[in-house]
């Protein structure tokens, strides 16, 4: 029985999740696919670095063309961040045959359109559960679960790092340093934070998001996008005074004018089921036509819940493999059926989102 490769670039908080994960339901996965599945290299920057996760030293490489040039890799898996080299080695890895699994949101939200394009013009799935909302469902449920309805809104907490400093400041009084330095620590912040307290984070989610649920690609940079590092324990305060918990939303709402999406700290009423989300939990509200309102909730950022998305993909990738998906032509995994072309935001209305807040 010949195994199916697998090649992962970077071994971070999600690398190290990832081949943990692999390792502890490997005789599972054996079972399931009738194939055992196989690390073949782990790229990084620097082989000497302690890792959080034991790997053999002789797959830790340091050069792309160790997994490019490996015609046993049939799945490549970027977890190493950023645009690039991410962009580079993606589209080199499609078109070397493999298929791609990403948890990188920046990438796909900025350069995107030229990686679904590739993947479709070779006939290579790219996959990214783990870009949005770490280990919850929610792409695979915006793109199946509501496959028969039209998705009108969505709404929710979908930076981890965001809402672990909120809720910090929020439940125990901690100043934002130390909140922040407590999300790093545990390993739900970006390489570089800023693009979570600035909302550039969730702004790349919300564009993805965007494109799984209405359908429309868009430049994250056009997103009005307001972070949290102006947010003081005063304003945290004083909303409680007044019966709201501040919590960093992405937003986004379509009709018949276009689609509005946004990203800012916003006044939730205490009672709401979004107030009480802690930690770095995400939770997203989903408003579709015939199904109203439903809830997406869980674990948003980390290592191993988002290693259940990414291995998750990866076994959907290798499931599609072996049935010969791919030796079809048309797109496939979830790479869009049309890459739609880039559409212009229109304004939202202030009181958007009102009626999930209510
Ligand atoms: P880390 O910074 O912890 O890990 C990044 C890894 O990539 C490191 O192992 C690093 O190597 C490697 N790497 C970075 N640049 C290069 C390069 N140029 N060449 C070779 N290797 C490189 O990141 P995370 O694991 O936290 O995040 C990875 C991805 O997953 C990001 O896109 C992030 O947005 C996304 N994500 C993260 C979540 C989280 O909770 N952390 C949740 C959901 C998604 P070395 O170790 O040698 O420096
Ligand atoms: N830095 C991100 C967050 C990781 O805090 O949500 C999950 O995408």
């Amino acid at each position: 029985m010949k195994a199916l490769g697998v090649g992962i670039l970077g071994l971070g908080n999600v690398g190290a999740g990832t081949v943990r994960l692999l390792a502890e339901h490997r005789a599972r996965i054996e079972a399931r696919l009738g194939v055992p599945l196989t690390i073949r290299r782990v790229l990084v920057r620097d082989r000497a670095r302690e890792r959080a996760v034991d790997v053999a030293p002789e797959l830790l490489t340091t050069d792309i063309e160790d997994v490019l040039g490996d015609p046993n890799i049939a799945i490549v898996v970027e977890l190493m961040g950023g645009v690039e080299p991410a962009r580079s080695y993606i589209l080199a890895a499609l078109r070397a045959g493999k298929h791609v699994v990403t948890a990188n949101k920046a990438v796909l939200a900025e350069r995107g359109a030229e990686i679904f394009a590739e993947a479709a013009r070779v006939g290579r799935a790219v996959v990214f559960e783990g870009s949005v909302a770490g280990g919850i469902p929610l792409l695979r449920s915006l793109r199946e679960g509501l496959a028969s309805d039209r998705i009108t809104g969505l709404c929710g907490i979908v930076n981890g790092t965001s809402n672990y400093i909120l809720d910090a400041m929020t439940r125990t009084g901690a100043g934002f340093a130390d909140a922040l330095a407590g999300a790093q620590a545990a390993g739900y912040a970006e390489a570089d934070p800023t693009l979570d307290v600035g909302g550039g984070d969730a702004a790349h989610k919300l564009a993805l998001l965007a494109l799984v649920a209405f359908g429309v690609q868009v430049d994250p940079a056009t997103i009005p996008t307001e972070g949290i590092s102006h947010i003081t324990a005063f304003d945290i305060r004083a909303a409680a005074e007044l019966g709201f918990i501040i919590k960093s939303l992405a937003i986004g709402e379509r009709d018949e004018h276009g689609v509005g999406l946004r990203v800012h700290p916003t006044l939730v009423p205490r009672g709401h089921v979004l107030a009480g989300v802690q930690g770095a939990f995400n939770a997203v509200l989903v408003q579709s036509d015939a199904l109203g309102p439903s809830l997406y909730y869980g674990r948003g950022a980390g290592m191993m819940p988002t290693a259940v998305a990414v291995v998750s993909d990866i076994l959907e990738v290798a499931r599609d493999l072996l049935a010969g998906l791919y030796s079809r032509p048309g797109p496939t995994g979830q790479v869009p059926s049309a890459i739609p072309a880039p559409i212009a935001l229109r304004p939202l209305a202030d009181v958007v989102c009102a009626h999930y807040l209510r």
